[in-house]
């Protein structure tokens, strides 16, 4: 079985309900050159209505953009794993920057958070990334290295069929600064080689491995075109149908 090509957008807090599903329709009703899994982490508020009026099946799936890493209890405002499998969710991002940053999430959490969902039955993006100030003092290899170590690598061989990985470099996300060609494919294989290295040749080969951060419809080509590239996770240029669209056929 050969890995997936995969074109998902984040949405993060954006679009009010009736723009996403106009967007999402969008998205699902376009031809598409290949076979892609197209993957939309939509808000929470939008799961239902975007069920409900866009044909999510088999051309177009649905993530949430996070998860809480217990699965019921006094945790106010949090949305729990079994609660997003029982709204049958296939996909929940998890480890963005965003959320680390800004939700102090760290990778013992992620832990928590990764098996808490593989348990629900949920599948997973697992995002990593190093930080500028990383990058400039060249330790972005062992930096994302020591993020897998800690929080994915405790699942087991069989478990990695429920993962795609999301390298986004965070002085990329937002920026319009794209990690170049090189720079994503370097990072992309060496995350295949610490995945060679614990889980062997076959969880390496059927692992996608996102790029993400400035991915737009102009440069998705040339890093989806790079041999460990093996798609997108798309912010910004996610919230224009014909973009996405165009992102999509860029493999
Ligand atoms: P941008 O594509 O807007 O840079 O965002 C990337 C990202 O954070 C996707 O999760």
């Amino acid at each position: 079985m050969a890995r997936k090509n995969v074109a998902a957008g984040n949405w993060k807090m954006n679009t009010n309900i009736s723009q996403g599903i106009e967007l999402a329709q969008t998205i699902s009703n376009a031809g598409r050159d290949k076979e892609v899994l197209v993957i939309l982490a939509v808000p929470f508020t939008h799961i239902f209505a975007l069920q409900k009026k866009v044909k999510t099946s088999s051309k177009v799936i649905l993530a949430a953009q996070t998860c809480h890493h217990k699965t019921s209890g006094a945790y106010t405002g949090e949305i729990s794993p079994t609660m997003l499998a029982d709204m049958k969710v296939p996909y929940v991002v998890l480890g963005h920057s965003e959320r680390r940053e800004y939700n102090h999430e760290n990778n013992s959490l992620l832990a928590a958070k990764l098996r808490a969902a593989l348990d629900a039955g949920l599948k997973v993006i697992f995002c990593c990334g190093e930080s500028l100030e990383i990058r400039k003092a060249g330790t972005h290899i062992s930096y994302v290295k020591t993020q897998l170590t800690e929080s994915l690598f405790q699942l087991d061989a069989q478990e990695m069929k429920n993962i795609v990985i999301a390298y986004e470099p965070i002085w990329a996300i937002g920026t319009g600064e794209t990690a170049s060609p090189v720079q994503a494919q370097d990072m992309h294989a060496a995350i295949r080689d610490m995945l060679r290295k614990k889980y062997g040749k076959r969880v390496a080969d059927n692992t996608s491995i996102l790029y993400g951060g400035s991915v737009k419809g102009s440069n998705a080509k040339e890093l989806f075109g790079q041999a460990d590239v093996d798609g997108g996770l798309v912010g910004g240029a996610s919230l224009n149908g014909q973009e996405f669209v165009q992102i999509i056929n860029s493999f």
